[in-house]
């Protein structure tokens, strides 16, 4: 007698019968990118699909998103204004703070808004925390990322990511929210953050590179896993709420390592670069793009992913692809 496991993959039904791995709408995540102005919807070049909005415009994108299914969005701040310490991202001056607003007023608790988190996109060196000696210093950074988270909730947000690797920033930013009535704002944490080439098509898109170095001394060093649960379960004791890992495609392993690891939902981010490679590819009919988008989800589910940041995420209602 022949063992025949194939059996199973006769037909549709059968398949879809004893499929392993579960993915829907509700583990998407969409990322945007906001900028001042009105009627604004700049194209990015880098990320085909992808473009800046102005608040009002995005109020629309947001609409249309919902009447779609999806309901969870990121928020990213283009055009800051920028200056050595960070402090417009602390406060009204920031695009962030008002496109939440407005989208909070709009949509109340139909959407689930989250916040990115970082000084980045607020220095004059782009880099992602208070610069001295040409050092990014933890410590004088901690205080203003949770500053920031703070303004981002007192604006109506209804999570808020730190993206820029800082030591205690989560505890930080954890007290000074609950301290001030926040206890129901939640964190994810990009807990796991890699130094990685895949962000450079976000670059360009959030005008978020430093002017010099680059991120090694905070991000991570992709040749280390241990390194990483060490990390996370660090955010995970300070109260973050979801761990994030980042990029996605690459990291697989640590995904399903960290999944394991910890009792918490475990986010990825499925990254600017990833999304390109994808896109362009696609674009010169190499590849089929709905058949290599929904292999990727479902390689970030089957690792242990149960929350997919993805640009992908309106093509993928949108064209019903689930
Ligand atoms: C900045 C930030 C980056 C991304 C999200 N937040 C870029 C970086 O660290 O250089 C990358 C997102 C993407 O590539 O899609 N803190
Ligand atoms: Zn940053």
């Amino acid at each position: 007698m022949l063992i025949r496991p194939r059996r199973l993959r006769k037909n549709t039904i059968v398949r879809d019968m004893v499929a392993e791995t579960q993915f829907s709408k509700n583990s998407l995540i969409y990322p945007f990118f906001v900028t001042s102005g009105t009627k604004i919807v700049n194209p990015i070049n880098a990320m085909p699909g992808v473009s800046h909005f102005s608040i009002d415009e995005l109020v629309r994108e947001v609409d249309s998103c919902i009447k779609m299914g999806l309901t969870k969005f990121l928020l990213f701040g283009v055009g800051e204004q920028k200056t050595d310490d960070a402090s417009s991202a602390c406060d009204e001056r920031s695009i962030v703070f008002n496109a939440v607003k407005k989208l909070k007023q709009t949509f109340g608790n139909d959407i689930y808004l989250i916040t990115d988190v970082c000084a980045c996109a607020y220095t004059t060196h782009g880099h992602c925390g208070i610069l001295q000696n040409d050092d990014v210093q933890n410590d004088l950074t901690v205080p203003v990322l949770a500053k920031m988270a703070l303004s981002h909730a007192q604006a109506g947000a209804d999570m808020v990511a730190p993206s820029d690797m800082m030591d205690g920033r989560v505890l930080a930013i954890r007290q000074l929210l609950d301290a001030n009535y926040f206890q129901n704002t939640a964190i994810m944490s990009y807990a796991i953050k890699y130094a990685s080439g895949y962000y450079g098509p976000f670059r360009e898109a959030a005008d978020s590179a430093p002017t010099k170095g680059d991120r090694q001394s905070y991000q991570m060093d992709y040749r280390n896993a241990n390194e990483a649960m060490r990390e996370a379960l660090l955010d995970e004791s300070e109260g973050a709420d979801i761990l994030m890992v980042k990029p996605a495609l690459a990291y697989l392993d640590v995904i399903h390592r960290l999944n394991l690891e910890s009792n918490l939902p475990i986010a990825c981010y499925n990254v600017s670069g990833e999304y390109a490679m994808v896109k362009y590819a696609a674009n010169a009919k190499l590849i089929d793009e709905k058949r290599v988008v929904m292999e990727n989800m479902y390689a970030f589910a089957r690792a242990g992913a149960s929350i997919v940041i993805t640009y992908h995420a309106k093509d993928i209602v949108n064209y019903k692809w689930i």
